[in-house]
């Protein structure tokens, strides 16, 4: 079993800050100890993006410290609250690829998984510029025998809430390179802060809630109110020859917890 834990969305800020009352690092050192606890027959973690909350050094420097806990390997690429620039400043010019953005491709157990950054310096909705989605084909032509799952930050299908005003610009181009391949397993998004499964296009794509917190968005592009009310979560991706399962681990402030067997 080919197995990959994705954290996304864990918003560190400066030391003694909190986000909507939340502290952050607390909850990325939650998200580790999960990870070491229940997932250490993972063969990697993903972080998949808005790191930082307003993409200080600082941040990516608590980041760092909180990931040298973490017990199976780690790969990252970035989110529209991150800033490029800094982040590879503080973990060094080797996490971008040759796009200039922080892309990458991870070959494990004969799968192939594609880190894309999809963030636009400037702007909180997503873009996959020509070089990155050029690179891309590449990346599945050369592995056109083998299950790939891409993940990237912002989501690229349509959810039908107010987040689609901050959605991957290019979606249907992107689409376009990924059905050149024959065995796209998942499509794994964070940004959203909410769990959703589709599939679009012929392509299926997830998003996962992410660490910060779990909002509640009601249907349609205006409607009102949005809740922040959920757990931490991260998604467990559990892929052989037959299948690509993601399962969802909430490791913080999950529901209400029922006594067994009552
Ligand atoms: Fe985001």
């Amino acid at each position: 079993m080919r197995n990959k834990a994705v954290l996304s969305d864990l918003h560190l800020v400066k030391e003694g800050v909190l986000s909507h009352g939340l502290d952050t690092t607390e909850r990325l050192r939650a998200g580790v100890a999960a990870i070491n606890a229940r997932h250490a027959d993972a063969d990697f973690c993903v972080l998949a993006g808005d790191l930082a909350d307003l993409g200080d050094a600082e941040a990516y420097e608590r980041l760092k410290d909180c990931l040298a806990d973490l017990s199976v390997p780690l790969h990252i690429t970035i989110g529209n609250h991150d800033n490029r620039d800094t982040f590879l400043e503080v973990f060094g010019a080797e996490y971008a690829a040759d796009t200039g953005c922080v892309d990458k491709v991870i070959d494990a157990k004969g799968q192939r998984v594609i880190l894309l950054d999809s963030a636009v310096t400037g702007q909180h909705g997503g873009r996959l510029e020509p070089v990155q989605l050029n690179w891309l084909s590449t990346r599945l032509a050369e592995a056109h025998d083998v299950p790939v799952t891409v993940i990237l930050h912002h989501h690229a299908n349509p959810l039908r809430t107010k987040v689609d005003r901050i959605i991957l610009e290019n979606g249907p181009e992107f689409v376009a390179v990924l059905k050149t391949h024959d065995q796209i397993r998942q499509v794994i998004a964070g940004h959203v802060h909410y769990t959703s499964t589709a599939m679009w296009q012929g392509v299926p794509f997830t998003t996962l809630a992410g660490g910060h917190y779990n909002v509640t968005i009601p249907l349609g592009p205006d409607a009102d109110p949005v809740r922040l009310d959920g757990p931490a979560q991260m998604a467990v991706v559990l892929s052989d020859d037959q299948q690509t399962l993601v399962h969802f681990d909430n490791y913080l402030d999950a529901s209400v917890v029922l006594q067994a067997g009552a």
